[in-house]
């Protein structure tokens, strides 16, 4: 295995989830961005962010001092090859394995400024009858928040780490 220990960023928890997860999975150490000085510069991670507007928080951060051998970006859009391609492209991780996993949405743990960013984005999926199940689904997760975080969806993540 490349990598010897898993470092995440998290706003509300979703991303942790995932990290701790994959940490209870492989056993390797996991610890949140803001302790990965307790690593040895250079060490290899895998590094898991949550989805800002379609960038990978901390990941900016974690390349400058770790060797991150793969990345999983959390967001609470449904999974899909052009979300994945999309974000490859956005944070510049060509050549570096990309993992989009689905996290979820809590409008209550945002910070106030989160909230502020998120409220456009909010009323414009509200604003109209929603035209099937998965956009009535996604209106109440925009309103209330949803869960979608997923042991399963880990598989391929597992997979690239124990070929690596
Ligand atoms: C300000 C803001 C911007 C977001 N931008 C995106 C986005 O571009 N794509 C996406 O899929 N999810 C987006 N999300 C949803 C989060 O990525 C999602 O809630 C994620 O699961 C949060 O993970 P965390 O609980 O670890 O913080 C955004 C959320 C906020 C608050």
């Amino acid at each position: 295995m490349t990598a010897s220990a898993i470092v995440y960023t998290s706003a509300t928890g979703f991303t942790a989830r995932y990290a701790q997860l994959l940490a209870r999975k492989t056993g390797l150490p996991c610890l949140a961005l803001a302790r990965a000085g307790e690593l040895p510069a250079g060490t290899g991670v895998v590094y898991l962010g949550w989805l800002c507007a379609g960038g990978i928080k901390g990941l900016k951060k974690a390349r400058g001092r770790l060797d991150v051998k793969a990345v999983c970006a959390v967001g609470m859009a449904p999974p899909s090859a052009e979300v994945e391609k999309k974000l490859t492209g956005q944070n510049h991780l060509e050549g570096l394995p990309l993992f989009y996993l689905r996290g979820g949405y809590a409008p209550g743990r945002l910070s106030v400024p989160y909230k502020l960013m998120m409220a456009p984005m909010t009323k414009a999926v509200t604003a109209h009858p929603p035209k099937d199940e998965d956009e009535a689904a996604m209106q109440e997760a925009f309103r209330r928040g949803g869960d979608w975080v997923d042991e399963g969806a880990l598989g391929p993540v597992l997979a690239w780490l124990e070929g690596s």
